[in-house]
C-alpha cells in the first residue's frame, strides 16, 4: 500500500512489508546523499519539539535539509501559544495549513494522535510521553538487518526501563512483527506493562513466560531476566518444559542487547527513584566478557546516563553511535515517502503477522475518561473537545483501551443505553462483572469511573446489584 499522506503514530501503522520499503529507500539514499537534494525541493516540515531532544530533532531536520526541503520549528512550549492553553486540534489545524509534514515529540501519551487527527498533512510522533517512538524503532531495526541481514529468528535482551521506555514499547511490537524473539531484563520495579504484554501476546500471538530463577552470566555479573517472549514461529514451545527451554536458548546467547536510561522524568512515585539506586543494571566490559554475549551487539537509543560505562564504546559490538547516524538516511526515506515525493520500493511480501484485530469501538461525552494521567485525553486543554474512546478489546474480564494513549483498563461499573431509552427509572448502573454487563452490546455500553461518576450521571445501582456491594 501506498505511504503518501499516510500519519506515523505507533509502529502499527506501517506493516512489515512497508517498513521494508523504508529500509530499502534508506539504502538507496545513503549511497546517493548528493542526489537527494531535489526530492522534496520546495517542501516544508515543522518540527514542534515540547520535550528535550539532540538526535531525534537534528536527525529529521538534517533529513529534510538533505532533500532539499525547508524546516520550521518550536523546540520550546514557552515560546509557541501551547503556553496561553492552546489545544493540541488548534495547534496542528494551523501548522498544518503553513506545513507540508509535521513530526512531534510532545510529554502527553497520545498526543500524535490528537495532531494526526487533527492536521490535514501527515504527522510523525517523535515520541509521545512513555507511549511511543516509532521513529526510533526504524532505526533500531534498520540496524539490525544492517549487522544481522534477517531479524526473524534473532534473540534480542532489552534492557534497563521497561516500564516507561517508549523506544522500548515501539521496538517489542516492532520486533514480534519481524519474528525475532525478546528478553526482557528490567531494572527492579521497571518491568514491561501488564497492557504491552496484553497487546503483545493477543495481536501478535506467541507466548511470554516469567523467569523465577535469577540468572548469573558466566562471568557472575547478574543478568536480570524477568520473562522471555517467543514468537509463533519459535521452534521451541515454551509451554512444555519452560525453564529448560530458556536455559537451552539462553545458552545460545543473544544476538543484541538493547539498553536503555532509567526515565526518571516520567517516574510517578519516589518509591520508583529510590528503587533504583545501586540496583539499575549496568551494561560494562565485564558484563560483555560473558559468553551469553560474545556476539551481542550493544545497542542503546541514547541519551545514556550510567547504565552504559564508556569502556564499551572502542568494542565493535557497540552500536549506539551507528545507530543515530542512521537516523538520517530512515527519516529522509520516510519523509519522501509520507510526502508522496518518492514511491515505495517493491520489496517483500506483506504481513507475516496477524493483521491487527477489528476491535469495537466505544465513544461518550460522559462516564469514565481514560484512568491514565499522563494521557492526553485527561488534559485540561485537550478534555474541552475529546470524547472518551476507547476500544472494547475483551469482554470477558470487560477491558477497554484508550484510542489515544493505548492504556487499558478494566472499568467496574457500567451500563446501557438501550435498556434506560426514554425511561428514567430505568437508568440503572451494574458491576462490570455482572450477568447484565455481557448482554449490553457494544454500542450500547455505557462505562463508569466510579458509582459516583454513574450515579452523577443520574444512574441508580441495579435491581439485581446487592447495594451494599454496589457501593463498595
Ligand atoms: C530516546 C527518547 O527520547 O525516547 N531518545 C531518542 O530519541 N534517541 C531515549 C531516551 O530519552 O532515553
Amino acid at each position: 500500500m501506498s505511504l503518501v499522506n499516510r500519519d506515523l503514530v505507533t509502529v502499527d501503522d506501517l506493516s512489515y512489508g512497508e517498513m521494508e520499503a523504508v529500509f530499502s529507500l534508506a539504502d538507496e539514499m545513503s549511497d546517493s546523499m548528493a542526489e537527494q537534494l531535489n526530492t522534496c525541493h520546495g517542501k516544508v516540515m515543522a518540527c514542534l519539539f515540547f520535550e528535550p531532544s539532540t538526535r531525534t530533532r537534528l536527525s529529521f531536520e538534517a533529513a529534510m535539509h538533505r532533500l532539499g526541503g525547508s524546516v520550521i520549528s518550536v523546540s520550546d512550549a514557552r515560546a509557541s501559544s501551547v503556553a496561553k492553553g492552546e489545544s493540541l486540534a488548534d495547534t496542528a489545524r494551523i501548522v498544518g495549513s503553513y506545513a507540508d509534514i509535521i513530526v512531534i515529540r510532545h510529554p502527553w501519551e497520545g498526543a500524535a494522535r490528537v495532531v494526526a487527527d487533527y492536521a490535514d498533512v501527515p504527522v510523525i510522533n517523535a515520541g509521545d510521553g512513555g507511549h511511543q517512538h516509532p521513529t526510533q524503532t526504524l532505526c533500531d531495526l534498520y540496524t539490525l538487518k544492517k549487522e544481522r541481514k534477517n531479524i526473524h529468528g534473532l534473540k534480542i535482551a532489552l534492557w534497563g526501563d521497561l516500564k516507561y521506555g517508549r523506544t522500548i514499547h515501539s521496538l517489542i511490537f516492532a520486533l514480534a512483527k519481524f519474528g525475532a524473539d525478546m528478553l526482557f531484563c528490567p531494572s527492579p520495579g521497571l518491568e514491561v506493562p501488564d497492557n504491552i504484554i496484553r497487546k503483545l501476546v493477543a495481536e501478535y500471538g506467541g507466548q511470554v513466560e516469567r523467569v523465577t530463577t535469577p540468572e548469573r552470566t558466566t562471568s557472575g555479573v547478574p543478568f536480570p531476566l524477568d520473562a522471555v517472549y517467543m514468537t509463533p514461529s519459535s521452534p521451541h514451545q515454551l509451554a512444555m518444559m519452560p525453564d529448560v527451554n530458556i536455559a537451552v536458548r539462553l545458552g545460545k546467547g543473544v544476538d543484541a542487547l538493547y539498553v536503555t536510561r532509567p526515565q526518571k522524568e516520567r517516574f510517578v512515585t519516589t518509591e520508583e527513584e529510590q528503587g533504583l539506586e545501586g540496583k539499575y543494571p549496568v551494561v560494562d566490559k565485564q558484563l560483555l566478557k560473558g559468553k551469553r554475549f560474545e556476539r551481542a551487539l550493544v545497542m542503546h537509543p541514547l541519551p545514556r546516563v550510567d547504565e552504559l560505562a564508556y569502556d564499551v564504546d572502542a568494542d565493535p559490538r557497540s552500536m549506539y553511535f551507528k545507530q543515530a547516524a542512521r537516523g538520517v538516511p530512515i527519516r529522509m526515506a520516510l519523509i519522501a515517502l509520507l510526502l508522496g515525493a518518492r514511491e515505495s520500493p517493491a520489496t517483500v511480501e506483506e504481513d507475516v503477522s496477524a493483521p491487527t484485530p477489528e476491535y469495537p469501538v466505544y465513544q461518550r461525552d460522559y462516564g469514565a475518561r481514560c484512568p491514565n494521567p499522563a494521557c492526553v485525553s485527561t488534559k485540561e486543554s485537550e478534555a474541552k473537545y475529546l470524547k472518551s474512546e476507547f476500544r472494547i478489546v475483551s469482554r470477558e474480564p470487560l477491558t477497554l483501551r484508550c484510542v489515544y494513549c493505548e492504556h487499558g483498563f478494566q472499568p467496574e461499573y457500567i451500563a446501557s443505553s438501550d435498556w434506560h431509552e426514554g425511561r428514567l427509572d430505568a437508568k440503572r448502573y451494574h458491576r462490570a462483572d455482572s450477568y447484565w454487563a455481557k448482554k449490553i452490546r457494544p454500542e450500547n455500553l455505557i462505562v463508569f469511573g466510579s458509582v459516583g461518576d454513574a450515579e452523577a450521571n443520574g444512574f441508580k445501582p441495579g435491581r439485581h446489584e446487592g447495594k451494599k456491594k454496589a457501593r463498595k
